[in-house]
């Protein structure tokens, strides 16, 4: 799943997951249980994400192959937010290669730079899982300040500040954009619309890799 701060990843990886039966396994989640536990990686990452930058991609990949080992990742995974260097791709492509798989398809979702500041500066997400994420128009909670899933206090991310974000736009969209060219040159790239509702966005994303739109447990429309 790529797609620059705020353009529905984590939203979309999240439900993506859910259809597929894949785990959603988000780079940014991962560092922040670090970050949240006090752990010596946590410790090493804070000030990266704190000035809105890249983390090094040795420490990335060192971290997210440690978690592709898990063997719920055996039948595959929804990567939320890795790769997004030219080199981070690389190493997931040697990765896969040497377990006899490959990146199936790259989901691009593509969002207009104003539409992303709304998104990111009205964000709230749960203080215990940060992948129950909320909008304060696009996708309030049922009650104000509580998550839905686990009834815990919503929160803001530190990252979410407004000078954050515009350090995160500048850093992060160049070289995620060879990322995207990584895998337009590998024949994989899909890419959408992200500017749509929600629901608009998973139809065209089930879409792309050729998932039916509508969940086998439902039942038809009378
Ligand atoms: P990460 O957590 O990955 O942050 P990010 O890429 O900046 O992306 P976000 O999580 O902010 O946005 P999202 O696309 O998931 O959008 P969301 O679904 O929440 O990374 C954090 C930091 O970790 C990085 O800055 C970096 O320091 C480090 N890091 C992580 N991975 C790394 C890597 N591979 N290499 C190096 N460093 C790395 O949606 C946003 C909001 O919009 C929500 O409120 C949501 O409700 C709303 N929304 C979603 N879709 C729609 C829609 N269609 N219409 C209206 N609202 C919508
Ligand atoms: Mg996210």
């Amino acid at each position: 799943m790529l797609g620059a701060p705020g353009a529905g990843k984590g939203t979309q990886a999240a439900l993506l997951a859910e259809r597929l039966g894949m785990p959603h396994v988000a780079s940014g989640d991962l560092f922040r249980d670090h970050i949240k536990r006090g752990t010596d990686l946590g410790k090493k990452v804070k000030k990266f994400m704190d000035a809105g930058a890249l983390v090094p991609d040795d420490v990335t990949i060192a971290m997210v192959s440690d978690r592709l080992t898990q063997p719920d990742s055996k039948e595959g995974v929804i990567l939320d937010g890795f790769p997004r260097t030219r080199a981070q791709a690389e190493a997931l492509d040697k990765m896969l290669a040497k377990k006899g798989g490959s990146v199936a398809a790259a989901l691009y979702i593509d969002v207009d730079r104003e539409e992303l500041i709304k998104r990111l500066s009205g964000r709230w997400v749960c203080s215990e899982q940060s992948d129950h994420v909320y909008h304060e128009v696009a996708k309030p909670p049922k009650t104000a300040g509580i998550c839905d899933i686990d009834g815990a206090p919503l929160i803001q991310r530190d990252d979410d500040k407004a000078e954050t974000i515009r350090a995160r736009m500048e850093k992060q969209l160049p070289p995620m954009f060879e990322v995207v060219d990584h895998y337009a040159d590998r024949g994989v790239l899909n890419t959408v619309e992200g500017d749509k509702p929600m629901d608009a966005v998973t139809i065209a994303l089930l879409h792309c890799v050729n998932a039916p739109a509508v969940s086998r447990s439902s039942k038809p429309a009378a």
